[in-house]
C-alpha cells in the first residue's frame, strides 16, 4: 500500500505580514504558528514522515518549533515555493507511487478530521487533488485605480487550499518540467494534462497572510480546542 509523506514549504519571506519574525514562528494561542500547522500530521498514524523546508539562513527553528521522530528539518528553501518543494522531493527516497501532501506553513487551521477526509477521498484516485472551497462572494475585476471594471461570473470557481496531494513520481516530474514557477502543485500537475480532484475544504483552513488574520486564526484554534475538551 502507498505511504503518505508530508512536505511543509516554510522558506517564504512572509512580507505581507510585516513582522520581525518569519510568520510561521509568530505566537498563536500560546504556541508558534508552525506547531499548530504540524500537529495534525504528527498525530495522524496514517502519515509516515513529515519534512519541513526552511530557508538556508533560517536561525529561528530551534527556538520555536517542536521535535518529533517523524519530523525532518531541511534548510533547502529555493527562490519559489515550487523550487522549495522540488528540493525536498529530490532528497526523498520513497516509492514513485507513494503519496506526497504539500501544506502551507501558514495554514494552522487544518483539523485531523479534514486531513483524514482528504486522505479518504484521494487515496484511491488516479491523479490526486487538493482541498478547495467554492467561491462564495461576488467577484469584481479592478482597473488600475481600484475602481470596478466589471463583475465576473463565479460559477465553477474554487479557491485552492492545501494540503495538495499527488503521487511522488508524478509530482516530481511535474515540478521538474514546470517553466514559470507554478503558484501551487496542482498547477504543475495540470500542465502535464491531468485534472486534480477538488475536495471540499473549510474556511478555518485559511492561509494566515495579513497581521489582522492572526486574531481570527487564534479565535478559531481556541474554539476548536474548547470544543474538543468537552
Ligand atoms: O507566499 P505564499 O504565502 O504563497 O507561500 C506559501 C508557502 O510557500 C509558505 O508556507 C511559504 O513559506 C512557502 N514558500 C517557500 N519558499 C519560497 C516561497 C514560499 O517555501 N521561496
Amino acid at each position: 500500500m502507498a505511504n503518505f509523506h508530508v512536505i511543509i514549504p516554510a522558506a517564504g519571506s512572509g512580507s505581507r505580514m510585516a513582522a520581525d519574525l518569519p510568520k510561521q514562528y509568530l505566537p498563536l494561542a500560546g504556541r508558534p504558528m508552525i506547531a499548530w500547522t504540524l500537529e495534525p500530521f504528527l498525530s495522524c498514524e496514517r502519515i509516515s514522515s513529515v519534512h519541513i523546508a526552511l530557508s538556508p539562513d533560517d536561525s529561528h527553528w530551534q527556538a520555536h518549533a517542536p521535535h518529533h521522530p517523524k519530523l525532518s528539518i531541511l534548510h533547502c528553501g529555493g527562490l519559489s515555493r515550487a523550487e522549495t518543494v522540488l528540493n525536498v522531493l529530490k532528497g526523498l527516497h520513497v516509492e514513485q507511487s507513494d503519496w506526497v501532501l504539500v501544506h502551507d506553513a501558514a495554514r494552522p487551521g487544518l483539523t485531523p478530521q479534514l486531513l483524514n477526509y482528504l486522505l479518504d477521498e484521494l487515496q484511491d484516485d488516479a491523479v490526486g487533488g487538493l482541498l478547495a472551497t467554492p467561491v462564495a462572494d461576488t467577484l469584481k475585476r479592478a482597473d488600475a485605480k481600484n475602481r470596478v471594471a466589471s463583475t465576473e461570473p463565479r460559477e465553477g470557481l474554487w479557491q485552492a487550499q492545501t494540503p495538495q496531494m499527488f503521487r511522488y513520481g508524478i509530482l516530481k516530474e511535474a515540478l521538474i518540467q514546470a517553466g514559470e514557477p507554478p503558484t501551487d502543485e496542482a498547477q504543475a500537475i495540470e500542465a502535464l494534462g491531468f485534472s486534480p480532484k477538488l475536495v471540499i475544504g473549510q474556511l478555518r483552513n485559511f492561509k494566515v497572510t495579513y497581521p489582522q488574520d492572526l486574531a481570527l486564526a487564534e479565535a478559531m484554534i481556541a474554539a476548536y480546542h474548547q470544543e474538543a475538551r468537552k
